[in-house]
C-alpha cells in the first residue's frame, strides 16, 4: 500500500486510538494511548506467550502486547454497539443525541483495526466475543490476559473479570478508569459511584474499588501503578471549558469531568494473576 493511499484509507474511518501507521500516518484517535504505555505494568517481553486482548476497538493494546515479543496474540471486541453492556438509560433524551452519532460512527471499529493491522504488517486475530463469554472451551488460555477501559461500561464487572480469570493461565492487566478524588482522598476505602442513568457507564471505582474488584474475582494483585490520565487524541471533539468549570462548581461529579478536561481520564492499572483454588 502506498504512503497516499494508507493516509487516505485511514481518513475515511474513524478511530478511537492514536496510532503510528507507518510512513508518517499517524490516526486521529479518540484517545492518545501512546501517552500512556510507560504507566502501565506490562511485562517488557512477551516472547513466547500466548496473549489476550479484551475489548480491543482498533486494537492499540493487541497491537503493543504483539511488539514485546507475544508468539500470538487474539483481540475480542463486539462489533455491533447494540450488543455493548451500556445502561439502557444512557441512549435515551435527546441529550444523548451526540452520544449516539459517535456510536453510530464508530461501528467501524473492526475496520479501522483490519486497516491498522495491515499497516502494521500484524498478526493479531480478533475475534466478535464478549468480555462475559470468554471461557476456556470457546477460546482456550492464555499466558498474559489485557484488559483496558472496559469495566466502566459494564453491569456486572466481577463478572466480567471472573470471565477473564477463566481464562488467565498466567497474569493479566487490568487498566480502567477510576475517579481521581476519591481515589487520592480514600486510599483504602473501596468506593464507586453509580452512574447508570445519562452517561455510557455504570461503576465509576476509586483505585481501592478497582482492586477489590480485582481480587473478588479471583486475582492476587502483584504490582498496582499511581494513578495517571489518558489523554484524548485528535479526533476528540473539543470540551467547553467553561460550562466544565460551572458543573464542576455544583458536584463531586462536575469535578471530576474538570479533572478529565483539564488533564484526561484517570486511570489505575494493576498487574495481577489467578489465586490458586
Ligand atoms: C473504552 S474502549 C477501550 C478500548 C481499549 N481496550 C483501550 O483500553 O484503549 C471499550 C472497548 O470495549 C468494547 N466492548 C464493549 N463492551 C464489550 C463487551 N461486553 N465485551 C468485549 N468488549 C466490549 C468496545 O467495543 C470498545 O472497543
Amino acid at each position: 500500500m502506498s504512503t497516499a493511499d494508507l493516509s487516505t484509507r485511514a481518513r475515511e474511518l474513524s478511530w478511537y486510538h492514536t496510532i503510528d501507521l507507518g510512513e508518517g500516518v499517524v490516526t486521529p484517535g479518540f484517545f492518545d494511548t501512546r501517552a500512556t504505555v510507560s504507566r502501565v505494568p506490562l511485562p517488557a517481553s512477551l516472547a513466547g506467550k500466548r496473549c489476550l486482548d479484551v475489548g480491543t476497538w482498533d486494537g492499540f493494546w493487541a497491537f503493543e502486547l504483539e511488539r514485546r515479543g507475544a508468539a500470538s496474540v487474539t483481540a475480542v471486541d463486539i462489533e455491533d454497539p447494540d450488543r455493548w453492556d451500556w445502561p439502557p438509560q444512557s441512549r435515551l433524551g435527546a441529550a444523548n443525541a451526540d452520544r449516539l452519532r459517535y456510536l453510530a460512527e464508530f461501528k467501524s471499529g473492526g475496520q479501522s483495526f483490519a486497516l491498522a493491522r495491515e499497516a502494521l504488517g500484524s498478526a493479531v486475530e480478533r475475534i466478535d466475543c464478549s468480555v462475559y463469554d470468554l471461557h476456556p472451551d470457546r477460546v482456550g488460555t492464555f499466558d498474559f490476559v489485557f484488559l483496558g477501559s472496559l469495566l466502566l461500561h459494564l453491569r456486572d464487572p466481577v463478572g466480567a473479570l471472573a470471565a477473564v480469570r477463566s481464562v488467565c493461565s498466567g497474569e493479566a492487566v487490568i487498566a480502567d478508569t477510576v475517579e481521581a478524588i476519591p481515589s487520592l482522598l480514600r486510599p483504602r476505602t473501596p468506593t464507586a459511584r453509580l452512574a447508570g442513568v445519562g452517561e455510557p457507564w455504570w461503576w465509576q471505582p476509586n483505585a481501592a474499588a478497582l482492586r477489590r474488584m480485582i481480587e473478588s474475582a479471583g486475582f492476587e494483585v502483584l504490582e498496582r501503578s499511581g494513578l495517571y490520565f489518558l489523554p484524548v487524541g485528535a479526533g476528540h471533539p473539543p470540551a467547553p471549558l467553561l460550562r466544565s468549570l460551572r458543573n464542576a462548581a455544583r458536584s463531586a461529579e462536575g469535578r471530576e469531568k474538570l479533572i478529565i478536561r483539564l488533564k484526561g481520564i484517570p486511570h489505575v492499572a494493576f498487574r495481577g494473576r489467578p489465586v490458586a483454588r
